[in-house]
């Protein structure tokens, strides 16, 4: 999945949800960064928790942004302004244009699992922390998710085609074997839960489904399944039926 054009703007809309301003605080408590620090986080997207980043860090410190997306970085750009750490950069996180070893610590919520070469971007990272850097990684077993109230084969559907949504669709599942081999050591994995009793634009489950409705079509599901599928969505809620859970992981490494 690409994160440009109008999936970008349902994942920077989704970002904004009470459900995101959750997490983030919960990674912003494990990152726990320092005034001074240089801390790097890669695919930031629309720059909500960078900028969180940025002010802890003060105005010696560097709060580096890194994404693929002109999109994203566009929207992180705007919404860092005026935070004299933070620097937005369009970039790949597999080519990090830094040298070894300079960071205090790393972030990456919601992107690792994007990477084909994950195991390589965990390479990548580890390289440019410096020895004892500390790594947060937040990612979604999307096995997990739990979206009741309606018809099981509409979902199954579109949860079907969402397995192809990003190389790692369970990426915590695997993920520290990973850091292990590529010089980390896993200091903890806790769960970090999604859980949406309504659904309504400005929640995760709205803009989940609506990203995992788009992922569908791109896939070959027709529109008319998208469509029923958020419309049955829209119905649960009015019959005081849909809910929704998911289990992200949040993995915390420290650098070798
Ligand atoms: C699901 S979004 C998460 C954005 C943000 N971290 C958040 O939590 O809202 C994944 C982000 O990773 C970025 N991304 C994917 N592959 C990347 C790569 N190889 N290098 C840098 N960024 C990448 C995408 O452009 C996108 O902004």
């Amino acid at each position: 999945m690409r994160f440009v054009g109008e999936i970008a703007e349902i994942q920077q809309r989704l970002t904004r949800s009470r459900e995101f301003a959750d997490r983030r605080h919960t990674v912003l408590q494990e990152l726990a960064p320092r005034r001074g620090e240089r801390i790097v986080e890669v695919g930031c997207g629309a720059g909500l928790l960078l900028r969180e980043i940025g002010i802890s860090l003060g105005p010696h410190g560097l709060a580096l942004g890194l994404d693929i997306s002109p999109d994203q970085i566009a929207t992180a750009a705007k919404e860092c302004a005026g935070v004299p750490a933070v620097v937005p950069q369009v970039g790949d996180l597999l080519a990090i244009d830094q040298p070894d070893g300079v960071f205090d610590a790393a972030v990456a919520v919601q992107v690792i699992e994007y990477v084909e070469a994950a195991e390589a971007a965990v390479s990548e990272i580890r390289r440019i922390l410096k020895p004892g850097g500390r790594f947060v990684c937040l990612a979604t077993n999307w096995d997990t998710a739990v979206w009741h109230g309606v018809p099981r084969a509409l979902t199954a559907e579109i949860t079907a085609a969402w397995e192809s949504h990003a190389p790692w669709p369970n990426l915590p599942a695997v993920l520290a074997p990973m850091l292990a081999r590529r010089g980390f050591r896993v200091t903890r994995q806790i769960p970090v839960p999604v859980v949406n009793p309504s659904w309504h634009p400005d929640s995760f489950a709205w803009g989940t489904a609506h990203l995992m409705a788009a992922h569908a079509v791109e896939s070959g599901v027709s529109e008319t399944v998208a469509h029923d599928w958020l419309d049955a969505l829209e119905k649960a809620e009015a019959a005081e039926e849909f809910f929704f859970s998911s289990l992200p992981i949040m993995t915390t490494a420290i650098a070798g």
